[in-house]
This record gives structure tokens, C-alpha cells and sequence, in this order.
């Protein structure tokens, strides 16, 4: 049950240093080493690329997921949409592994990609929450969330535990491929964790900001450039769907090719900044808006904050601040959706698992 939490929405985001804790402890291995199936790794080393396959929440991790696997194992990776995927395939590198992104494992687009996959005989793993669910059973492999149950239609928690675990795969890949270390994922994330429990214990700081900003608004816009535009499409995703406030995601270099026409009196405009080399840049796409009329709030990362941001997250390794970036968009959408009196947990037309293509 969500015991005293009114919404198991605020329940699960609360549980997220637990996963992130939890997952560290499951694979480890006696040693206190990192450790996946030998298969899984050998056969992903073999491949010559890795395609990720998913919807939604799970397909914005799967861009998070990119990153570290390209970065930390040396793999190139694409990420697809399961339902584009399925009827307008790519080509093909002639050793492709699959990798499903799906909490539930029952989602239907992404169970199509992989009735495809297996009669082309590709290997496959499935990253589930659901032991013995469709896609773990039909895929070649699995890899579990260990997130505990998600029962919010809002994902939250599968989200960070999704990349969380492509974390742990890339570094066993490396340490399997003999790479030089230059990140202990494991260390990584039970800093993490600690850094995630500040952010929710600064609950008051964004539920603040969704009364004044964002619960009366009619539209808003996240913006943000490389690592952080992956979170950013993911922020706005979740405050669409519980708090039904039109949102976009977007590159923040790319408004002022079209989007910027948006940008009225007062309109909300966050800012995710977390990249060093980037940040620059969108702090100037910032300003531009402002000078638009846009209510703009910045959240950046210890280091790289400046007076005046709206929050500053604790300081976390580059690969991996969308599990830290993501939060304050999750108590974002989480409170705007309270005071606008929805229904957090079953946001209307809306259901846990997609079982229809
Ligand atoms: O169970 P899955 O991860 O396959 O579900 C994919 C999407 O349907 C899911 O992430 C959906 O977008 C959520 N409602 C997002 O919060």
C-alpha cells in the first residue's frame, strides 16, 4: 500500500536512493565487484551495435542509456521508439544486439519489435521491473530493475533504475573488453544516492515553484543541450501527464529556430544544467527568452550554478546526472499535478501498461 504518502507517485520517487542502494547491492558480486551474466556480456561484445527499443518514460532512458554505453563501454548505440522501429526499421549493422527498455514488460509496440527481433534471430535482453513478464520470457536475456513494484502510471522510479542498471552493464562491459576504468559506477551511485535524498528533502523548494509558476500556466517548456536535453524530454513527458500542462522538451539551441514563437508574457521556461561545456550555451538561450517575457528558472549543478538559479543540484559524475537532474521534475510535475486537483496516480486517459499497439 502507499502507507501515510497521499499518491504512490510521491511514494515511489521517495524510494529512489533505496533502488539506487539496492541495485549495487544485487549485482554485486563476493568480492564486492560488479558483476552481470557472462553471456550477456560476451554476446554484447560481439555485437558491432547496440539498438535500444522503447516507449515513453523508458525510451528517455534508453538516451541516458546511450550515453554511458557509448562512453564507458565503447559501443555505438541507437535508441528507437518501439512503435517507429517496428514498421520502419532501420538498417541494420550486420552484428545487432537488442535492448528492450520496458518496466512492465508487457508493452505491446515493444513486444512487436521483438517478435521481429527473434524470428531474425538477434540476441536480445529485456530490462524489466517484472520477473517472468512478456518480454523477459520472450527475449534472449534479463536484466531486473529490483525498483519494487511501480503502481503510479507516472514511471519515476523505473526511470532512474532503468539507467542505473545500463550504468552497472556498460562498466562490466568495460572491465570485460579490458578497458582502464575511469568510473566506479558502484561508488557513482551510492553517492547518488545520498545526493537524490537531498533533493527530495528540498520537496518544499519545487512544490513551491509548481503553485507560482506552473499550476496556472497553460503551457511551459523545458530546455537543456546534450546529456541534459535527454532529461529534459523526459520532464516534459511527466509534467504532460499528470499535470496536463502542455509541455515541450527541447534543445534549447534549437528555439530560436521556430519554438521561441511560443515564448509569451510570464510563460515558464526551465533550464537543466548540469554539462559544463554546454551550459554556457544554454544559460544564453535562457537570457534570449527572458528578453521574450519568459518566467525563467535555471537548475544547474554545484560547480556550475550561478546567483540567481532556482536550484543547485549536489555535484555528481558527468555520465551520470540525469538520475540527479531528473528529480526536481518529477516533485515538479508531482506537485503541479496536485494543485491543479488531478489524479496523480491514474492521470485521465491514461493506463500503467500499454497492452495495444
Ligand atoms: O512498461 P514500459 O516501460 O514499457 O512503459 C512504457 C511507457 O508506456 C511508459 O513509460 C509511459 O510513458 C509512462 N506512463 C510514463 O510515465
Amino acid at each position: 500500500g502507499k502507507g501515510t504518502y497521499p499518491y504512490y507517485m510521491i511514494k515511489e520517487i521517495d524510494e529512489q536512493p533505496a533502488v539506487m542502494r539496492k541495485l549495487v547491492q544485487q549485482y554485486q558480486n563476493d568480492e564486492g565487484q560488479l558483476e552481470i551474466n557472462e553471456d550477456i556480456i560476451s554476446e554484447i561484445k560481439e555485437s558491432d551495435r547496440v539498438y535500444i527499443i522503447a516507449c515513453g518514460t523508458s525510451y528517455n532512458a534508453g538516451w541516458a542509456g546511450k550515453q554511458l554505453i557509448e562512453r564507458i563501454a565503447g559501443i555505438h548505440t541507437e535508441v528507437h521508439l518501439s512503435s517507429e522501429f517496428a514498421y520502419n526499421t532501420p538498417l541494420l549493422t550486420e552484428n545487432p544486439f537488442f535492448i528492450f527498455l520496458s518496466q512492465s514488460g508487457e508493452t505491446a509496440d515493444s513486444r512487436q519489435v521483438l517478435v521481429q527481433v527473434n524470428q531474425a534471430g538477434y540476441p536480445s535482453l529485456t530490462l524489466t521491473n517484472v520477473s517472468g513478464s512478456t518480454l523477459s520470457r520472450e527475449a534472449k536475456y534479463t536484466l531486473l530493475l529490483h525498483a519494487g513494484p511501480e503502481i503510479a502510471v507516472a514511471s519515476t522510479k523505473a526511470y532512474t533504475a532503468q539507467i542505473a542498471v545500463l550504468a552497472i552493464l556498460s562498466e562490466c562491459i568495460a572491465n570485460s573488453k579490458g578497458f582502464e576504468s575511469f568510473i566506479d559506477v558502484a561508488h557513482e551511485l551510492s553517492i547518488i544516492a545520498n545526493a537524490i535524498e537531498t533533493v527530495i528533502d528540498d520537496h518544499e523548494i519545487f512544490d513551491h515553484l509548481s503553485v507560482t509558476h506552473l499550476s496556472s500556466s497553460k503551457n511551459a517548456f523545458y530546455i537543456g543541450r546534450g546529456i541534459d536535453y535527454y532529461v529534459v524530454m523526459e520532464a516534459a513527458l511527466k509534467l504532460k501527464e499528470v499535470s496536463y500542462v502542455q509541455a515541450e522538451g527541447w534543445a534549447s539551441g534549437e528555439l530560436k529556430h521556430g519554438t521561441i514563437a511560443l515564448i509569451e508574457d510570464n510563460t515558464p521556461v526551465i533550464s537543466i544544467i548540469t554539462d559544463e561545456v554546454t551550459g554556457p550555451h544554454t544559460r544564453g538561450n535562457a537570457h534570449e527568452v527572458v528578453s521574450r517575457g519568459a518566467h525563467s528558472m535555471i537548475i544547474s549543478m554545484e560547480g556550475l550554478d550561478r546567483k540567481g538559479d532556482a536550484y543547485v543540484l549536489p555535484k555528481v559524475h558527468d555520465l551520470m546526472t540525469p538520475l540527479i537532474s531528473v528529480i526536481p521534475t518529477q516533485l515538479i510535475a508531482y506537485y503541479t499535478a496536485l494543485h491543479r486537483g488531478n489524479d496523480v496516480d491514474k492521470p485521465r486517459n491514461l493506463a500503467k501498461s500499454v497492452t495495444v499497439e
